[in-house]
């Protein structure tokens, strides 16, 4: 049953899906690291030699997890075929096979049947999409779901190790700066360069992530309309997303409004929720990012009802972005191969 499994990549994704491989005790023969330098990591007290992919062979490898960036230049584009002609199945994070036909898109408590469909390579959905879907799932197969509508919070993390060490940095250039004054300018603002998001993060919400795309939506946007017609394979379902960036290091925080296709009572669904897979519901109790970091599952709270619409719901949804929403669900599929 031992595996000899990649992974591809050690910023914010690839370092936490060593430790969920650790701490799951997926069953390992041999791990291999891979980034784009070769140099020896920590992770937990325990020392891993990362590989220069570009120089390497990829033989006897059965399962390739990939958490390197997206696009021409990322590992996946550059790689994931090599992986899979030398018999490994690929596991990859980023967009860049997601909407393909012969790809599927998985979450494991949705629609785990479609692994078997794989062609070598199995994608995991964006992380603002993988929340927001397990949250509604049950939902959506006892009362069927008409329409979503997305606000989300999304942390720093979501864009990497070096935007987390952005916000870090700002965060302690203003207060250095301002230590003497009142704490009205405190956050006025930074000049220099270390802007992972182009405008300041540190004390601010950026209310657009990546550039404007088809109708003012942006890539990420896009990715919760398109990823949510695959994952529930049902393109009748309207979706509209905003995506905002917050100071916040890890755990993406969404409002959804959601209109369910049959009659549905506040009680029905908090009890949907209760016994939803991957799911913690805490009624009138505050779901937090600080308290959602480093744990498991898609925590929901302030579940009410919109006074003026039939069939709507608002939910609040918080989730750690590394975790469900990439390095964890990533292992969970893993976990579906063994
Ligand atoms: N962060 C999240 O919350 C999140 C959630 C869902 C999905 N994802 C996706 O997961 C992937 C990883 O994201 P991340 O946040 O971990 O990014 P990250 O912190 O920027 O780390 C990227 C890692 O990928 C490696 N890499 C980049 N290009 C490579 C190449 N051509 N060959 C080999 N390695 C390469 C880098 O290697 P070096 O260290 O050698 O530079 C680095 O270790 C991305 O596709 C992202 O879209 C991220």
């Amino acid at each position: 049953m031992k595996k000899n499994v990649a992974v591809i990549g050690v910023g914010a994704v690839g370092v936490e899906i060593i430790k969920i491989l650790k701490e799951r005790k997926f069953p390992i023969n041999n791990l291999r690291v891979f980034a784009r330098s070769r140099r020896s990591i920590e992770i937990e007290g325990e020392d891993y030699e990362v590989e220069a992919i570009e120089d390497s062979d990829f033989s006897n490898i059965d399962i390739a997890l990939f958490a390197g960036t997206e696009g021409e230049k990322g590992a996946s584009v550059l790689y994931a075929d090599k992986f899979v002609k030398k018999g490994a199945v690929v596991i990859d994070n980023g967009s860049d096979f997601r909407l393909k036909k012969n790809v599927p898109l998985i979450v494991p408590e949705i629609n785990k049947g479609e692994v078997i469909r794989h062609k070598g390579i199995i994608a995991n959905p964006n992380c603002t999409t993988i929340q927001m879907v397990v949250a509604l799932a049950d939902i959506y197969r006892t009362f069927g779901l008409k329409e979503i509508i997305l606000s989300s919070y999304q942390a720093t993390s979501g864009a990497g190790r070096k935007a987390s060490l952005g916000l870090w940095e700002e965060t302690r250039e203003v207060v250095e700066n301002n230590k003497d004054k009142d704490f009205n300018c405190l956050a006025k603002k930074l000049s220099g360069p270390n802007r992972v998001f182009g405008p300041q993060i540190a004390f601010n919400v950026i209310p657009r992530i990546g550039s404007p795309a088809e109708d003012g939506y942006t890539g990420e946007e896009w990715k919760v309309v398109r990823e949510t017609h695959k994952i529930f394979n049902d393109r009748r379902i309207k979706i509209s997303a905003t995506c905002a960036r917050v100071p916040v290091f890890t755990s993406h925080c969404e409002s959804i409004h959601f209109t369910t296709k049959e009659n549905a009572s506040l009680s029905r669904i908090a009890g949907v929720l209760n016994n939803s897979a991957g799911v913690e519901y805490s009624g009138e109790s505050l779901c937090f990012p600080l308290d959602a970091e480093g744990k498991d599952p898609v925590y929901v709270c302030r579940l009410r009802p919109n006074l003026y619409r039939k069939k709507s719901f608002w939910m609040w949804c918080v989730a750690d972005n590394l975790r469900k929403g990439a390095a964890l669900n990533a292992v969970q599929i893993a976990e579906l191969l063994l």
